[in-house]
């Protein structure tokens, strides 16, 4: 089975609780469980990881790196400013999606901007918790090689 790394940055593990008429009502271990069924269905070991901590991430997705290891990543609001984050992404040599609960073109202006999105394979957003599994469903195709 190939591994996945689904990987959430800041305020993500109060989904649920935290602005649900944004993010929706459904909680963060409930998306972890979705994920990992999601994954198992598609012939991946999921592994979802949640930190409010920019440095725990960057450490995190250097792990990915240098086992070659998909990521699936919602970075939160570190999308949209943290270039330590952006430089540890493009060092990852297997597929990156960018995911996002919401449609952050869709709202305030300073959320337009991905500094991500350069260094990402795709990016999936505003289909709430069903991004991650059409993001899960896009690195089995492509680590399918279909
Ligand atoms: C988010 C969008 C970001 O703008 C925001 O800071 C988040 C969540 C999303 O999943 O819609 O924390 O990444």
């Amino acid at each position: 089975m190939t591994r996945v790394l689904v990987m959430n940055g800041p305020n993500l593990g109060r989904l649920g609780i935290r602005e649900p008429d944004v993010y929706g009502s459904t909680s963060f271990d409930e998306l972890a469980k979705q994920c990992r069924e999601a994954g198992r269905d598609l012939g991946l070991a999921v592994e979802v990881r949640q930190t409010d901590d920019e440095s725990e991430l960057v450490r995190w997705l250097h792990e990915a790196a240098d086992s070659g290891v998909p990521v699936v990543l919602n970075p939160a609001a570190f999308t949209h400013y943290s270039y330590a984050v952006r430089d540890a992404c493009a060092q990852l040599t297997a597929p990156l999606i960018e995911v996002h609960l919401s449609n952050p073109a869709a709202r305030e202006a300073f959320r337009h901007t991905s500094v991500i999105a350069g260094v990402a394979t795709g990016t999936i957003a505003g289909f709430g918790t069903d991004s991650y599994l059409l993001a899960l469903r896009a690195v089995a195709t492509l680590v399918s090689g279909r």
